[in-house]
Parts: structure tokens; sequence; C-alpha cells
């Protein structure tokens, strides 16, 4: 974050309306770390997958994650209709998958998943080989806010990594590797 954000945020900077501005919002939302995740889908509608920190359990009774998904994303429909999505949680070392499922090699759909190992979990949703965990969900239902879609997945399997690994993590606009627990 530069320091004119930084100023902005400390001033409490609010456009004439009184409605934050989308620049300050966005500067705050990066002092937020978060973990960086591939979420597949695969069904009818073809094999889609893109990466995302907005990822975040609602509750584990019935398991319960939610996914905030742009709703102008080229892999936005097909999800959706496949009805089906698996959220891959990346190591510390799984950076270049990040990238490229973020779509910043120009790679597009399936064509994203070439060259990374992967199986399919119960849902017919890939799973990425090496991911911290994978949640296989069946999608529960999905609400428009603004140019989002938060598509909320019921958990039907969990495919656990490796028991070591480093998380990799969002967090200033840039990747880190947070070291993992004892378990
Ligand atoms: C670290 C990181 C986190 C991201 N988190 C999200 C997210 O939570 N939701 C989202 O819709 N896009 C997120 N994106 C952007 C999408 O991955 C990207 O816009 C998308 O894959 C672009 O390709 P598409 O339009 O072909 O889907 C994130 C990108 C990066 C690099």
């Amino acid at each position: 974050m530069g320091l004119e954000e930084t100023a902005a945020l400390a001033t409490g900077a609010e456009a004439p309306d009184g409605a934050v501005e989308r620049a300050d919002f966005r500067a705050a939302m990066s002092r937020l770390a978060a973990a960086v995740s591939v979420i597949t889908s695969d069904g009818p509608a073809g094999r889609v997958g893109f990466t995302a920190s907005a990822v975040c359990s609602v509750t584990d009774d019935p398991p319960t994650v939610l996914v905030c998904m742009n709703a102008s994303s080229a892999q936005n429909r097909a999800l959706i209709e496949n009805g089906v999505l698996c959220v891959n949680t990346l190591r510390g070392d799984q950076e270049a998958l990040s990238v490229r499922f973020a779509g910043q090699t120009g790679l597009t759909g399936a064509k994203r998943f070439d060259a990374h190992p992967h199986g399919v979990a119960a849902t017919g949703a890939p799973v990425l080989a090496d991911a911290l965990v994978a949640l296989d969900c069946r999608i529960e239902r999905v609400v428009r806010v603004g140019t989002h879609d938060v598509i909320f997945g019921r958990v039907e399997a969990i495919v656990p990594g490796p028991a070591e690994g480093e998380s990799l993590v969002y967090f200033g606009r840039a990747y880190h590797r947070l070291p993992s627990a004892a378990r």
C-alpha cells in the first residue's frame, strides 16, 4: 500500500455522498490476510477453475462454505450451471498455480488444468494434487451482491492434503508463505 492510500485510510476518506470510495475499500481489504484457494468445477457446462481468496467457513452444521465470485468472470456461468465446486486450498509453494488460475498467464477454461495433476472428487469437481485440503461441495444457494455472486457450498467430502505444508497467503497485494503449525 502506498503512502497516499495509508493516509486516506487514516483520515477515514469518504466519497462526497458519504459512501466509501471503491479504491479505499480495496486498500482496506488488502490489510486482511487471506488463504489462497483454487475453486474448480466440472459437469455439463464444462471444466473451469479460478483463484479465490474470498472463501469463508459459514457453519459446521450443515458443513457449509461460501465463495465470492465475480459475476463477469468467464467461468461464472459454467461453475453455477455445473452445480458443484471444489475448494482447493494452496500450499506455500503453489504460487504459480494461483497465478495460472487467476488467468495471469493468458489461459482460459479447461486449459488452466493442463500440466497440473488432478483427480476427480465425488461430485465430479476436479481435485488439484497436493492442495493443503480440498472441500468437495454441492452448490446450495447463490446470492448476487453488487458485482459478485456469493456462492454457498455444502461440503460433501473432504480430501486432506499432506500432513505438513506451508499455507499460501495473500496480504498487502503480495503472496506470503505461512509456516505450518504442529498438528
Ligand atoms: C490472490 C488472488 C485472489 C483472488 N480472489 C478472487 C476472489 O475471491 N473472487 C473472484 O471472483 N476473483 C478472485 N481473483 C481473480 C480471479 O482469479 C480472476 O479474475 C479470474 O480467474 C480471471 O479469469 P476469468 O475471468 O477467465 O475467470 C483473485 C485473484 C488473485 C490473484
